[in-house]
């Protein structure tokens, strides 16, 4: 087996065995004490960590690029999961690949033939996927949905924390879950808490996405803690 095949066996039994994880979304952290942001984090049992790449362009946010991907990796173990909402997922993608990215989300509604750029990020051995917003037709994303690793599944529009769930992700996870069983990791991300991850859970989510749920708590092992009750 190669070094990429390696990695992404390693990769995929990662991110499988965490199932169901809850991933922290690194947009709401306290991004000036970002180290100790993550040695909380992985004090209270994080596997995997959302990292949200917003360019001001396709949402109508700007968070951060590759310096800060590159820097987590410098610091952590911890697998690092890639969101891009970005407008030019395949100009930019590779790039963070380089910079430690263990997977890599790009979104359908920026990148209508997404294949090839599916099959080059797995070629790295990095987990590759297509995320999907609410306001988007699945038809878009179901011809490609069998070239992904993962599809994350949006329950809010892209482009900010704190927004609320939108019920339609789960009848989209059931819907993938039904069609794909265990082949392709199920991403949820937007407005999940202990109100509503239990339900996203049940409908077949393996990895779910937490911002405001656990950054706006002052103890990251309760809020964990809560979550994960909350999910039997
Ligand atoms: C939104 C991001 C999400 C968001 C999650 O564009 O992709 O990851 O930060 O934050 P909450 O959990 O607060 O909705
Ligand atoms: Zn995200």
């Amino acid at each position: 087996m190669s070094a990429t095949e390696n990695k992404f066996q390693h990769n995929r039994s990662l991110f499988q065995n965490a199932s169901p994880a809850i991933l922290p979304s690194l947009l709401l952290c306290d991004f000036s004490n970002l180290e100790r942001e993550v040695r909380q984090l992985e004090e209270a049992g994080v596997e995997v960590l959302h990292l949200d790449v917003m360019d001001g362009h396709f949402v109508p946010n700007l968070s951060y690029g590759m310096p800060i991907v590159e820097s987590l990796r410098r610091i952590t173990d911890l697998a690092l999961d890639v969101h891009l909402m970005i407008s030019e997922p395949a100009k930019y993608a590779m790039q963070f690949v380089q910079a430690g990215a263990d997977a890599v989300t790009f979104h359908i509604e920026a990148m209508p033939t997404p294949q090839t750029l599916l099959e080059e990020i797995r070629a790295t051995g990095v987990l590759s996927g297509l995320a999907i917003n609410p306001s988007t037709d699945m038809a878009r994303l179901r011809p490609f949905a069998e070239y992904c690793d993962m599809i994350l599944i949006m329950s809010v529009e892209a482009g900010f924390g704190g927004q609320s769930f939108n019920p339609i992700a789960l009848e989209r996870l059931k819907e993938m879950k039904s069609t794909f069983g265990d082949r392709v990791l199920l991403e949820v991300d937007g407005g999940v808490n202990d109100a509503t991850i239990h339900s996203c859970v049940s409908a077949g989510a393996d990895l779910l996405v937490v911002g405001s749920a656990l950054f706006r708590q002052a103890d990251y092992c309760q809020a964990m803690t809560r979550l994960q009750a909350a999910m039997q």
